[in-house]
C-alpha cells in the first residue's frame, strides 16, 4: 500500500476542485448543475464527458471512464495512484512526506526506471565488449552505417547469446526475480519457475520518456531470424500505446513540424541526418493517446512510412488519427527506396529533404490517389471518383477547409464546384445521422456488457450483476447501507456474490468502512484500475438517477442476489453437460453399429 498517509489523501482530495483539475485539460461547459465536455479519452464530436462537482467525479457516458481526480490525472498524466496524487497535491500545494522505507505493492514506477537504467549500462557494456560486443557492433557500424556518435546518443546496446546473463547481473545488482519478470527484462520458465534473460542476441534500442526515464526496450535480430523485434510489453511503468520513440529528442524540434515513422531505424537514421523532429510508434499502428502526444507537442506531422502497401494502408489511419486532433497531417511518398532510412543510404540527405518539401497535404495524397484510380474520361468513372472525394471532404470539420477542399477536387476532377459542394453538404447531414446512430448503438452495447472487460461474468450472469451493482451503488451513496453490510447487520457476505468483480468492490468497501480511519472513495483508487473505477463510478450513477433508494429497495437487492447464487449453486449440483453427453454416446453408438 502506498506510504502516503490516509489524512493527507483526504487533504488532498478535499483540496482539490475537479472542475478546475479537468478543466485544465479539458473545455467544460456548464449543464445545470454538472459540466460537459468533449471527453479526452476517446475521439468524439457531441460531448458525453460529464463532470459532476458535487460529488467530485467523472464519467463519460461514451467510453466508460470514469472515478475521482486521482484517476482523471492518473489516465490523462498516465501516472500511477502515488504519482497522480504527487501531481494534485502539488497543484493544491500540500507537501507530502517522503519516506521511501515501506515496500508498495507490485513494483514501483521508480524501481523500474533504475532497473532498466541499470540493464541499459550493461546492454551498452555488451556492445563495447571486444569479447561479446564485436558482431553487434559491426551490425550497427558498418552493416546499418550508424557513426559511433550516433550509437551512444540513442545508447545502443546488445543482449548476449546467453540465457542468464542480464539476469545474474541484475540479481547482483539487489533485482529479485519478480521485479526483473514484473519490468519484462526476464521470463520465468514454465516447468522451473527460473528466470531467463528475455533478449538474447539482440540489438537493444532504450525507449525513453520525455523525462529521460528508460521505460522499455526494443531488441532487434542481428539476421532474418524472427521475429525481427522484440519489445518490452505493458509494465506498470510503461504503454506502449501512450510513448513515441524518441520523443524524448523530439520533444525540442518540433514546433513547425514532427516526423512520423514507422520503424527505430528510421528514426535513427533520420536523427542522424538532421531531422530531429523524428519519432516513431512503438511497432504497433498509431493510437488516439499518441495522435493526442502529437497535438500537444506540434502543428503539422509528416508521416514517412514505409513505401510498401501496409505503410500505405497505416497511412490512412494515421492521417485519420491526426487530422481528428487538429494536427495537420502530410504525407510523404517514397519512391526507389522502401522506407526513410534506406531513401537516405541510398540517394542522401539533401534528396531527403528534397521529397520531404514534396510532401503533399493529407487531402491531396488521397485526391491524387483517387484521380489515379478511376479513368476520369469516362463519366461514370467521374462520378466514383467524385463520391469518393466527397467522403473525404464531408469528414473536415471546418467549414473554410472544407471550401479549399471543394474547389481543388472540382479542379482536378473537371467537374463543377457547386455540385460538388451540394453533395458535400448531403454527406455531411447522412453522417451525423450515422454517428448518432452509432453513438447510441455503443451506449447500448456497453449497457448489454456485451464484451465487458472489466466484469468479463456480466453478460453471462445478467440478472445477478444487475443485482449486484444496484446494491453496490447504494452502498457507494449512502453510508448506513456501508455501515449495515460491513457490520453485518444485514444478511449479506463476500460469499453471495455471483460475479468476482462486484464481490472485489464489496470487499473494499466494507474493508474500508471497517478500517481506522473509516471509509473513503479516494482509497478506491488504490485497489482498482481506472477501468474498473470508471465502472464503479458508472455503478454509483445507475443508482442515483433513480428515485427509490430506500431500505427496502436494499434488503430487495440483497434478497436479488442471494437467489440467484442459488439458482447457481442448484445448477451446478447437476451436471449441466448430462444432456449432451448423452446425446454424444448414443450418436457414437449408432455409428458403431454402421460399421460393424
Ligand atoms: N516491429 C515490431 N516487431 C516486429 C516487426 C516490426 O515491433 N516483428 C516494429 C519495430 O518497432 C520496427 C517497426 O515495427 O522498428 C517497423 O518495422 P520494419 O519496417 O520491419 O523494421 P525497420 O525499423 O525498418 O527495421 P530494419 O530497417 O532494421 O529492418
Ligand atoms: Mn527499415
Amino acid at each position: 500500500m502506498s506510504q502516503i498517509p490516509r489524512e493527507i489523501i483526504d487533504e488532498i482530495i478535499h483540496r482539490s476542485d475537479i472542475e478546475q483539475v479537468i478543466g485544465s485539460y479539458v473545455t467544460l461547459k456548464r449543464a445545470g448543475s454538472n459540466l460537459n465536455g468533449l471527453c479526452p479519452f476517446h475521439n468524439e464530436k457531441t460531448p458525453s464527458f460529464t463532470v459532476f462537482p458535487a460529488t467530485k467525479s467523472f464519467y463519460c457516458f461514451g467510453c466508460g471512464a470514469g472515478g475521482d481526480a486521482i484517476t482523471f490525472v492518473m489516465r490523462t498524466e498516465n501516472l500511477d495512484y502515488r504519482a497522480a496524487l504527487e501531481v494534485l497535491a502539488q497543484r493544491a500545494g500540500i507537501s507530502i512526506p517522503t519516506d521511501d522505507t515501506g515496500a508498495e505493492e507490485g513494483v514501483p514506477r521508480k524501481r523500474l526506471y533504475e532497473m532498466n537504467l541499470e540493464a541499459a549500462k550493461f546492454f551498452r557494456n555488451c556492445l563495447f565488449d571486444e569479447q561479446y560486443g564485436k558482431e553487434a557492433l559491426a551490425y550497427l557500424h558498418e552493416h546499418r552505417k550508424l557513426s559511433m556518435a550516433t550509437i551512444k546518443h540513442f545508447g545502443l546496446g546488445y543482449s548476449p547469446n546467453n540465457w542468464w546473463m542480464l539476469t545474474n547481473y541484475m540479481k547482483g545488482k539487489g533485482y529479485t526475480d519478480d521485479e526483473l519478470a514484473t519490468g519484462f527484462l526476464c521470463g520465468k520458465s514454465r516447468e522451473s519457475g527460473r528466470p531467463y534473460d528475455y533478449f538474447r542476441n539482440r540489438v537493444i534500442f532504450p525507449i525513453i520518456d520525455t523525462s529521460g526515464n528508460i521505460v522499455a526496450f526494443g531488441g532487434r535480430v542481428m539476421d532474418d531470424s524472427k521475429p525481427k523485434y522484440l519489445n518490452t510489453s505493458d509494465t506498470p511503468a510503461f504503454k506502449k500505446s501512450r510513448h513515441l520513440f524518441a520523443l524524448n529528442f523530439a520533444k525540442k524540434h518540433c514546433e513547425e513540424q514532427m516526423l512520423l515513422c514507422e520503424g527505430y531505424m528510421d528514426v535513427i537514421a533520420l536523427h542522424a541526418a538532421g531531422f530531429e523532429n523524428a519519432v516513431a510508434t512503438l511497432g504497433t499502428a498509431i493510437t488516439p493517446e499518441q495522435a493526442r502526444i502529437f497535438a500537444k507537442y506540434t502543428k503539422k506531422v509528416v508521416i514517412c512510412y514505409d513505401a510498401d502497401n501496409a505503410g500505405q494502408n497505416a497511412a490512412q489511419k494515421a492521417m485519420r488519427l491526426l487530422s481528428e486532433v487538429g494536427v495537420e497531417v502530410r504525407v510523404l511518398k517514397l519512391s526507389g527506396a522502401k522506407d526513410p532510412d534506406e531513401y537516405i543510404k541510398k540517394f542522401g540527405v539533401e534528396a531527403f529533404r528534397r521529397v520531404l518539401g514534396e510532401s503533399k497535404s493529407g487531402f491531396d495524397y488521397n485526391l491524387e490517389k483517387i484521380a489515379n484510380t478511376y479513368d476520369l474520361s469516362l463519366p461514370e468513372e467521374k462520378i466514383k471518383a467524385s463520391a469518393d472525394v466527397c467522403a473525404i471532404i464531408s469528414g473536415a470539420y471546418a467549414e473554410v477547409e472544407r471550401e479549399i477542399y471543394i474547389k481543388r477536387a472540382a479542379e482536378r476532377l473537371e467537374i463543377s464546384d457547386e455540385a460538388l459542394r451540394r453533395d458535400v453538404e448531403r454527406a455531411r447531414r447522412a453522417r451525423a445521422r450515422d454517428a448518432k446512430q452509432k453513438e447510441s448503438r455503443e451506449a447500448q452495447l456497453s449497457v448489454k456488457n456485451i464484451g465487458d472487460r472489466v466484469n468479463p461474468d456480466a453478460a453471462k450472469y445478467i440478472r445477478a450483476t444487475s443485482a449486484e451493482e444496484a446494491l453496490l451503488g447504494l452502498m457507494l451513496i449512502y453510508d448506513e447501507f456501508r455501515r449495515a453490510a460491513a457490520d453485518g447487520t444485514v444478511p449479506i457476505s463476500a460469499d453471495d456474490f455471483v460475479t468476482d468483480f462486484s464481490r472485489r468492490v464489496f470487499v473494499a468497501l466494507c474493508e474500508l468502512e471497517r478500517s481506522e480511519a473509516g471509509y473513503s472513495k479516494a482509497m478506491l483508487g488504490q485497489m482498482f484500475d481506472i477501468d474498473e473505477m470508471g465502472r464503479i463510478e458508472k455503478i454509483e450513477i445507475d443508482r442515483r438517477r433513480l428515485a427509490r433508494n430506500d431500505r427496502e429497495v436494499f434488503l430487495a437487492c440483497i434478497d436479488g442476489i442471494k437467489q440467484e447464487k442459488a439458482k447457481l449453486c442448484e445448477r451446478a449440483d447437476d451436471d449441466p453437460f448430462a444432456d449432451l453427453r448423452r446425446k454424444q454416446e448414443e450418436l457414437k453408438n449408432k455409428k458403431k453399429d454402421k460399421n460393424t
